[in-house]
């Protein structure tokens, strides 16, 4: 089977244990030093968390304007309370996959960071060390007025917006809204680490969001190998160096075990 025709592999007979890789990505995964993952909802999608676009996605069932933003939270707090407790009550019930767990053993071989999009925290759960979460945690929470944190699990979460013990102000979710500023030391350090990396796996994301679809380019810029792994074709698809298409709870545990193998021939 001729290598570097991931695509023309007939489905039939591909199993999920023979994918073919080009030569040129394993070439960079023998001699790769720092990685990064810039990860958005699709790697979490095999948890049995909704994406954001697409049919299913949450934002065709809400409108980001009437919960994703600090107007709505002040006029109407326990109605976007509530709905982040019900995205944190999933999250809670959910495990990380099998792709979120293979990019934590990354760290046996690379250094590697972990840049997010995502604030349902389970890279961390999974076992990653460095993650930058560019749009905030869902397991924190802060006072609008203060600025006092109330995180979990020593925080107990209620069904209505809840208020901080010091002064009295609406406590909120650490979580850039529509119109925020993203958290600048996050954003800066994931630029960073992308612009020094030797590769950069874009993993379940559309990439449409800016500032993070910056993420990318800057990794690009820097010489890094870009490698997209998406179900489909997305934005960043002409501009990134190699693409996978398919479930990234299928694909990064067999760049990992391939990781293994060429890594022990050093
Ligand atoms: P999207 O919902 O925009 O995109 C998810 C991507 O994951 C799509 O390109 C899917 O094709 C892909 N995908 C789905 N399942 C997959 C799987 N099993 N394996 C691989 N790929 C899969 O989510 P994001 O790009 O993360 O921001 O969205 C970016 C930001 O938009 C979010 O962080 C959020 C949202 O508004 C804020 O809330 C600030
Ligand atoms: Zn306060």
């Amino acid at each position: 089977m001729e290598r570097g025709t991931l695509q023309h592999v007939p489905r039939s007979i591909k199993s999920s244990t023979d994918m073919q890789f080009k030569d040129q990505f394993l070439q960079k995964l023998k001699y790769a030093k720092r990685i990064v993952f810039f990860t958005g909802a699709g790697i979490s999608a095999e948890s049995g968390i909704a994406t954001f676009r697409g049919a299913d996605g949450i934002w065709n069932k809400m409108k980001p304007e009437e919960l994703a933003n600090f107007d709505a939270f002040m006029k109407n707090p326990d109605l976007v309370w509530e709905w982040y407790q019900h995205r944190r009550d999933i999250i809670h019930k959910v495990q990380p996959n099998t792709g979120h767990f293979a990019i934590a053993e990354f760290e046996k071989f690379y250094d590697v960071t972990v840049v997010t999009q995502n604030i349902d925290n389970l890279h961390k759960r999974a076992g990653s060390s460095k993650i930058y979460e560019l749009h905030g945690n869902i397991e924190r929470n802060y006072c609008v007025d203060c600025y006092e944190s109330y995180n979990t699990p020593n925080f107990e979460l209620t069904n209505t917006a809840p208020r901080c013990e010091k002064c009295g102000g609406l406590v909120r979710p650490d979580v850039v809204w529509f119109g925020e500023m993203l958290p600048q030391d996050e954003l800066e350090s994931g630029d960073k680490a992308a612009a020094w990396s030797d590769i950069c796996f874009v993993v379940g994301t559309s990439a449409v969001v800016y500032p993070a679809a910056y993420i990318p380019m800057s990794a690009k810029k820097g010489g890094s190998y870009v490698v997209e792994i998406n179900l489909e074709r997305t934005e960043l698809s002409r501009s990134v160096d190699y693409s996978i298409y398919g479930k990234s709870g299928e694909i990064l545990p067999q760049i990992l075990e391939q990781a293994k193998n060429l890594r022990t021939d050093l």
